[in-house]
């Protein structure tokens, strides 16, 4: 990392063409929002301390969406443009010398090799360096002017444009590298003087050379890196490019996806060697898949914690739960709110895990629901075993011990223990704790009347 560097990210303003209520840099696309994807990138190359974010519209939520602690924030109360932007961050930046690297907050594709490599080639100039790209289509950003040197003479927002300067392909992506000392003693000259009557930021490249010194620009191959989003067609764009990124990370590090397209990953998630990903798998949040680990078509996992050999067959849906090594999943299994499956436990279809613990080797195999529980291990619950845990004002909890036969159809009302070893006989209601290694039953006894039905039918003419 280099020590002499400071980051200003721009984040302040509303976003108009995204037609939103919401503030642009919060808009999410590959599983963050378009602000911590610009921070992620500037991490590596300084420390969090070293960056400042700009804000705003919605100043509040914007600085509670940003993750990385030890970030900073200057703010910008009216939205006067970008250089007004870059003049409101400078107390809280509190640096005159090395340089300053500034990055819009709406290109969250930026990669981190570009800014090293930026920050090399400003090294070799004394104004600064600038990122610029070939684009199709330059509609919406500033042209880049260059000079007969190939420095860069200026950038002429679109709106400030002449139809000649309207035709140029090269473009101004937001991503500039100044020499910090000469950027403040210039911004000052930044003035209003252009049809939106704002203070552009991209006028300082102008500035520099007015006074003698020389940008230079670093031409980057890849567009599709330096997309801005202003549109939420922009914004599908770059969650698309993101999701592939993440797919191509995932299967260069050992995991192998089916139909990787279909396939939808947070940029936070994990995924161990030799893990399987089947198609249409959402893997959300702060997700970590263990190694050789297999997650079946449909599954959809969020903020999940799961251990290595894992089975997870298609069409789970788990929020913030804990799956031990060696455990299998579903179909059709739900979990939530801090779920945990120990290791080697099986949940099979239609089973629902709500704030329920299930001990080491515990089997709840098909159609329950575990809500406020705590399961030992080696435990059985057979298919619709319901508890009980909700008396219509309060939730209370059942405890069911190591060894534990939970007979089908059983329903426990909580709060209440079953213990150690006990057995509970299929279809009860069971209301009283039982101790360890007795037998509950709670049902009306069975009465048998022989040859009952075949009277009935006889007597309504129906005999056969
Ligand atoms: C800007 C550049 C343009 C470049 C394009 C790249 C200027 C004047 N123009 O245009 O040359 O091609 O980005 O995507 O800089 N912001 C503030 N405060 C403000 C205004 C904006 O913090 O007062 C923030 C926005 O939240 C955004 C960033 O600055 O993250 C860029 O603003 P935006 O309005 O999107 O600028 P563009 O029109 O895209
Ligand atoms: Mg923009």
């Amino acid at each position: 990392m280099t020590e002499n560097v400071r980051v200003v990210i721009l984040a302040a303003g509303l976003g108009t063409r995204m037609r939103s209520m919401v503030a642009k840099v919060l808009h999410e696309a590959g599983g963050d929002t378009l602000l911590n994807h610009v921070i992620r990138a500037a991490l590596h190359v300084t420390p969090a301390e070293n960056i400042v974010a700009v804000v705003g519209h919605q100043a509040e939520q914007v600085r509670q969406s940003v993750k990385f602690p030890g970030v900073r924030f200057a703010e910008q109360k009216e939205q006067k443009g970008t250089g007004h932007a870059v003049l409101c961050a400078r107390e809280e930046v509190g640096m005159n010398g090395g340089r300053l690297l500034i990055l819009n907050g709406d290109g969250p594709l930026l990669r981190p090799p570009t800014l090293q490599a930026l920050l090399q080639e400003s090294s070799g100039s004394d104004g600064g360096s600038i990122v610029t790209t070939e684009v199709a289509d330059a509609t919406g950003y500033g042209r880049i002017v260059r000079d007969p040197d190939g420095t860069v003479a200026a950038i002429v927002e679109q709106k400030a444009s002449t139809p000649e300067q309207l035709q140029i392909r090269e473009i101004n992506p937001g991503v500039y590298c100044f020499n910090a000392g000469l950027f403040w003693q210039y911004i000052e000259e930044i003035k209003p003087d252009n049809p939106a009557k704002e203070y552009y930021l991209t006028d300082m490249v102008a500035i520099m050379k007015r006074h003698g010194h020389s940008i230079t620009p670093l031409l980057v191959k890849d567009e599709t890196e330096l997309l801005g989003i202003n549109t939420r067609v922009e914004l599908a764009v770059a969650d698309k490019l993101l999701r592939r990124r993440k797919t191509q990370e995932l299967m260069l590090s050992g995991v192998t996806i089916e139909n990787p397209e279909s396939v939808t990953v947070d940029v936070d998630v994990q995924v161990g060697e030799d893990s399987l990903i089947e198609s249409n798998v959402h893997l959300r949040g702060r997700t970590q898949v263990g190694a050789n680990c297999r997650i079946g078509t449909g599954t959809v996992l969020r903020d999940c914690e799961v251990a290595d050999n894992v089975t997870v067959l298609p069409y789970v849906v788990a929020d913030s739960a804990k799956v031990g090594r060696g455990a299998s999943i579903g179909p059709f299994s739900r979990l939530r709110l801090h779920a945990e499956a120990e290791e080697d436990t099986h949940i099979g279809n239609f089973v629902e895990l709500k704030k329920t613990k299930l001990g080491r080797g515990s089997k709840a195999s098909h159609l329950a629901y575990l809500g406020d529980a705590i399961i030992g291990s080696g435990a059985n619950i057979g298919a619709g075993t319901i508890t009980c845990n909700y008396d219509g004002v309060r939730k209370h909890q059942t405890t069911i011990g190591e060894g534990a036969f939970i007979g089908s159809n059983s329903t426990l009302v909580a709060p209440l223990t079953v213990e150690d070893g006990a057995f509970v006989a299929a279809g009860s209601t069971i209301t009283k704790n039982v101790e360890a290694d007795a037998l509950a039953i709670g049902r009306a006894y069975q009465v048998d009347k022989p040859g009952w039905a075949k009277k009935r039918r006889t007597s309504n003419g129906n005999g056969s």
